[in-house]
């Protein structure tokens, strides 16, 4: 926790009171009030925490007015470039750079943990086949508890450790299944000779009939998107990891939360309702007319894979992914891409337009996400699982950072009290 040298000064009424100011190694000073009710009997109010920060951390730093995003220090653009998912796994779980025999051991535990407990299948065969693979994952990953007694106890940091390879091996196998279940497909177990997304995307889309050859420009597109989605500081999903885990529950159940919770539109869900997006517009001469219905105050729709609650210059990751998005399809000879097309414009027209400048509205990360998975040949339904795998490993950081802070206690908001005073009950006669 970082020294308090300033402080601020809040007066209500003729009664003053100091604050204590933290700063930060970078970013926004903090005021803390923390004591804040104890002393002055009074609570803050900031609904979708707005201004507030709930934890310290040191994982993921965002600077969203000039689209800076750090992991440990390091820039995303030179992660996505540089590095590969695993590596910054390993980063962001124990906050440095592995050296080539730690990153090898650290491969090794991960690859060592793909396999799901053989009775979990019976999970996958118990839902409808139209289940939304996300529903599968929620479901799975929280009936996990249930098959690892041996990682569930939190007060045993070897046992948390053991909880987060499980997890970051095990997802990409949870989210591949459930695929296979929902396409009606054999399932494909795990193959502990691939690296990380090669082997996803073998359990995908290999079939008993015919093997899948990976290709290697694809498995290493996959990997980056894996890179870009991998953690992401105090975000609506982490920050339910965090609150689910306050009250002492167990690993798997505080990411099955985490998974919950990216499922909708606002979030993890965008890459699926933007694609859906994209090909509903239909080609560029449309654009218009859904522009102007983004605009309308009347209308709930919003152009999706645009916008972002930190971000207000650009999101660095948008930039990452829309490069990616050109060297796949031209690697896959898919030319004059509908959607691709479609996708560029729309970003062009919105930019220039006055409506999204002032609101500092650019695309996201999930703006051309979609159109590099369904190249890949995954239906939108998949979109927002692949950003579950991503995101495990930045869900289990935050987690095992907040259980190892002496400073960790319940998550409790307080709220504004709207409603009715005390009033008596009246007879059910004589209402
Ligand atoms: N299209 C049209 N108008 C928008 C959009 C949009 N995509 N996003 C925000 N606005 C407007 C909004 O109507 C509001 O206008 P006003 O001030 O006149 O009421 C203003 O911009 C501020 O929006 P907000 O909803 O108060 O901002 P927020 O920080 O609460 O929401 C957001 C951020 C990402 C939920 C929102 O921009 C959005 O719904 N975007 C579309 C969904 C999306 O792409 N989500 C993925 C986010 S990135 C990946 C992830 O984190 O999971």
């Amino acid at each position: 926790m970082a020294d308090s040298k300033k402080n601020a000064k809040l007066t209500i009424g003729d009664q003053s009171y100091d604050l204590p100011v933290l700063s930060p190694t970078v970013g926004p000073d903090v005021v803390d009030i923390r004591k804040l009710y104890g002393q002055v009997g009074i609570f803050t109010y900031d609904p979708g925490f707005t201004s507030t920060a709930a934890c310290d951390s040191t994982i993921t730093y965002i600077d969203g007015e000039e689209g800076v995003l750090l992991h440990r220090g390091y820039p995303i653009d030179q992660l996505a470039s540089q590095s590969h998912y695993l590596e910054v796994c390993f980063l962001l779980l124990y906050g440095y750079l592995p050296t080539a025999s730690e990153l090898e051991d650290f491969e090794s535990r991960v690859t060592n943990h793909t396999m799901l407990h053989e009775q979990m299948q019976y999970f996958f065969r118990g839902f409808r086949r139209d289940a939304h693979p996300m529903a599968i994952m929620v479901g799975v990953v929280g009936a996990m508890s249930a098959f690892y007694h041996d990682s569930t106890d939190i007060s045993d940091p070897w046992q948390r450790e053991v909880a987060s390879i499980r997890l970051i091996a095990k997802m990409p196998t949870i989210a591949a299944w459930a695929y296979k279940y929902h396409v009606g497909q054999p399932i494909v177990y795990p193959r502990n000779d691939l690296d990380y997304a090669s082997n996803f995307l073998r359990m995908c889309f290999s079939v008993p009939c015919e093997d899948y050859e990976v290709n290697p420009i694809l498995s290493r597109a996959m990997d980056r998107i894996f890179t870009l989605h991998a953690d992401h500081e105090q975000n609506a999903s982490t920050s339910t990891v965090r609150l689910a885990s306050s009250s002492g529950a167990n690993p798997f159940a505080c990411i099955a939360a985490g998974i919950a919770c990216l499922w909708g539109p606002a979030h993890g869900g965008a890459n699926q309702a933007c694609l859906e997006m994209l090909k509903e517009i239909g080609s560029p001469e449309n654009i218009p007319e859904y522009i102007r219905r983004a605009k309308d105050k009347d209308d709930p729709f919003r152009l999706m894979g645009f916008g972002h609650r930190v971000y207000k210059n650009f999101d660095p990751r948008a930039k990452v992914m829309k490069q990616s998005a050109d060297e796949v399809l031209d690697l896959l000879g898919i030319e004059n891409n509908a959607v691709l097309a479609t996708a560029k414009e729309l970003e062009k027209q919105a930019l220039e337009d006055p409506y999204f400048a002032e609101k500092k509205l650019f695309p996201n990360v999930d703006f051309y996400s979609g159109i590099i998975l369904e190249a890949m040949g995954f239906p939108t339904s998949m979109f927002t699982p692949i950003f579950a795998v991503s995101r495990t490993v930045g869900w289990v950081s935050q987690w095992k950072e907040m259980l190892n802070d002496p400073q960790n206690k319940i998550g409790r908001p307080r709220q504004l009290y709207l409603g009715e005073t005390q009033r008596d009950y009246v007879d059910i006669e004589k209402r």
